[in-house]
């Protein structure tokens, strides 16, 4: 592992938003930035150094970044293995291709964190008909039926209550591998977001605490307003999962708490996290930040909370009729809007976010609804 100073070139593969504070960071910090990416106008595009459009398997423009960059990362999980493999045998890549493949298959990926002593929600690998008719007849149902691959967002899930509701899904999905999940009943959603270097240092942010609507991130408050004995676990089984998965990068682990109390491993991301952003206002050190110190092999930021934090996930669907209220949120100190720079507001489209500092979480996240409620004009 070399040791990068400012002044060398980064590579980021993904445009999104996640990409663009890469990009930001990282040039703020005095890099170069490449960013690779089929759509020109995407995000991070917008702001790189240098804008690559291409497919993420175009081999001709990937060898073009891994040559240019002394390092590289990736802004989205679903990069093809063969990509990761190529721009590691050029250039000095975080993550490597083993973590992120796992991070494509939930199943592999549950079945990694079972491994490593973590608990995911009880489930069954549904792979084609004869799966369901032979599904144990101990698994209980209402149950999510989910794509193995390429779901975010709560894209490529489905409810489904009966086995015959079950096999109905199934053909509606294409009948591609699948997972079925319990449905379990949530008193709270946390996510572990950490950093862990090539030495297999590691540097854990507070945990955050979820709430989604309709399978998509809504708030995150920080610190959680769950027992600290909970959320120390959780944070040991992020750590234990990112050594056992030898995870080099930023990590994210989301966590069911079931109504009786159990921590449910939900699923990882092998990259920075929404749920993460409160670090752009709140921590020392940004997750972003922590992402380009680990590609460039530099010491760990600190992960220190400087104020407690509430996060709202602003939508396209609040651009549905008329332009939101933005400037109603310049009235309120403490509250910082973030935009992403996309064009065509789309409904369940990520577009920006807000977040509000306070005295304590329960009032910033308050104030985060709020906000939210102004903006939204509801
Ligand atoms: N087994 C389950 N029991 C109860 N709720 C669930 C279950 N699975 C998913 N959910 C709900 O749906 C949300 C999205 O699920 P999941 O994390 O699997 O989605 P995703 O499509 O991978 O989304 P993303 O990658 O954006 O996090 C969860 O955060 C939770 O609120
Ligand atoms: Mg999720």
């Amino acid at each position: 592992m070399m040791s990068l100073a400012p002044g060398a070139t980064l590579g980021v593969v993904g445009g999104g938003q996640l990409g663009r504070y890469f990009v930001v960071k990282a040039r703020q910090l005095g890099y170069e930035v490449w960013v690779l990416d089929p759509d020109e106008k995407a995000p991070a595009m917008q702001l790189a150094s240098v804008a690559l459009v291409a497919n993420y398997d175009d081999a001709k423009a990937l060898s073009q970044l891994g040559e240019a960059c002394d390092a590289v990362t990736i802004e989205f999980e679903n990069v093809p293995a063969e990509s990761l493999q190529l721009l590691q045998s050029m250039s000095q890549l975080a993550p490597g291709p083993a973590s992120v493949e796992l991070a494509q298959d939930r199943l592999l990926e549950k079945q990694k964190a079972m491994s490593s002593g973590l608990l995911p929600v009880p489930h069954a690998s549904i792979a084609d008909l004869e799966d369901i008719a032979n599904l144990d007849s101990e698994f209980t149902f209402p149950a999510i039926l989910k794509t193995s691959r390429l779901g975010y967002d709560g894209k490529g899930q489905r409810a489904c209550n009966t086995r015959d509701e079950l096999e109905q899904a199934f053909n509606e999905c294409g009948a591609v591998s699948c997972v079925l999940e319990q449905r379990i009943e949530l008193a709270a959603e946390i996510s572990v977001v950490l950093a862990r270097s090539f030495d297999g240092e590691i540097a854990v942010f507070p945990v955050a605490q979820n709430v989604h609507r309709e399978g998509v991130l809504f708030t995150s408050v920080v610190p959680s307003m769950q027992p600290a004995a909970i959320t120390a676990m959780a944070a040991e089984q992020a750590e234990s999962l990112a050594h056992a998965i030898e995870h080099v990068g930023v990590l994210a682990v989301e966590f069911f708490i079931g109504v009786d109390g159990t921590l449910y491993f939900n699923e990882m991301a092998p990259r920075p996290h929404n749920s993460g952003h409160y670090t752009l206002d709140a921590t020392l050190c940004s997750q972003f930040e922590q992402q380009i110190r680990v590609m460039c092999g530099l010491a760990l930021g600190a992960t220190d909370l400087l104020s407690p934090v509430a996060m709202v996930n602003l939508l396209g669907d609040l651009w549905d009729k008329k332009s939101p209220g933005l400037d109603r949120l310049f009235g309120s100190s403490g509250c910082h809007l973030h935009l992403y720079g996309k064009m065509a507001p789309r409904p369940g489209r990520k577009m920006g976010h807000v977040t509000c500092l306070a005295s304590d979480n329960t009032t910033a996240l308050d104030q985060v609804n709020q906000q939210f409620a102004a903006i939204s004009g509801s």
